[in-house]
């Protein structure tokens, strides 16, 4: 068997979970990270049959039966992944409709995955329908965004259009916006489910007064998406409150379409 340790999966995921602390994204245990692995590619590091011991997931996604992920653990702060991933982290494979999970390997101190798990595997579920390439789940506390669901109405479409002034590029980025979930209770099965149906529109998802989820085909493209929207909020919020006297047009907008081959969402552009 090969180091897990040395497994490109694990490489990434580890720089990633460091480069997100380092953005400020994930203080303390704040964020979660969930990424689909190959059954194939995880054989090579362990044995699929050797499990460790199964943990409750308190929810079925039949859709994920089997399906193997390596995920951020629950109180795990992020600034630590580097220095003890085999604690920190935990890669467990989806069993009985998905209401149990095997751990493979990780969460060594007794730990199990993140609070969001149902989020996060529910996301995967309806990231799939929309695109059988997702990988990635991700979820943070970037200060802008939230900062701006304090300020900035909840409306997907204003919300949406405002970050898309913000940056030439953002339209291109995430022509599909960002949708927008008022505030719930955090870790539950029902924030999942209204995450994951709001997963079905777009890859990023605001969590008002809380936070983002992100999904993508892998690592970097999930952070760029999360990156590129605290962007724009973070000139949001420091343009708010001053007079604006020029902004990026719809007409503006439709040139970038066009040059990009992008489609922005139907009806958010006039
Ligand atoms: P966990 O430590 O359980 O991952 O929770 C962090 C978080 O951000 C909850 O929304
Ligand atoms: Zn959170």
């Amino acid at each position: 068997m090969k180091n897990i340790l040395e497994a490109p999966f694990m490489v990434e995921m580890i720089r990633t979970a460091t480069n997100m602390y380092a953005h400020g994204w994930d203080e303390r245990n704040g964020g979660n990270i969930s990424l689909m692995l190959e059954e194939a590619a995880v054989a090579e590091y362990l044995d699929l049959h050797s499990v460790l011991r199964t943990i409750p997931t308190g929810f079925t996604a039949p859709a994920l039966e089997g399906r193997i992920f390596l995920v951020t653990g629950t109180g795990k702060y992020f600034k630590n992944v580097q220095y003890a991933p085999e604690v920190n982290l935990g890669i467990v494979r989806l069993q009985d409709q998905g209401r149990r999970a095997d751990l493979l390997w990780g969460y060594a101190d007794g730990g199990q995955f993140t609070s969001e798990f149902p989020a996060h595997m529910m996301s995967h579920v309806a990231r799939l329908q929309v695109n059988p390439e997702n990988r990635v789940v991700m979820h943070c506390h970037p200060a802008n965004l939230l900062a701006m669901t304090y300020v900035h109405t909840l409306d997907e479409r204003a919300f949406t259009r405002t970050l898309w002034q913000m940056c030439t590029e953002c339209i291109v980025v995430f022509p599909e916006g960002v949708n927008v979930l008022p505030w719930m209770l955090c870790g539950t099965n029902e924030i999942g489910e209204a995450t994951a149906e709001k997963m079905r529109t777009a890859r990023l998802v605001v969590w008002s007064q809380h936070g983002i989820y992100g999904a993508g085909k892998d690592l970097d493209e999930t952070f760029g998406l999360i990156e590129t929207a605290e962007k724009a909020a973070e000139i949001y919020m420091k343009i708010a409150h001053l007079p604006r006297l020029n902004t990026i047009t719809d007409e503006q907008m439709h040139l970038l379409e066009q040059r990009f081959g992008i489609k922005a969402r139907e009806g958010y552009l006039d």
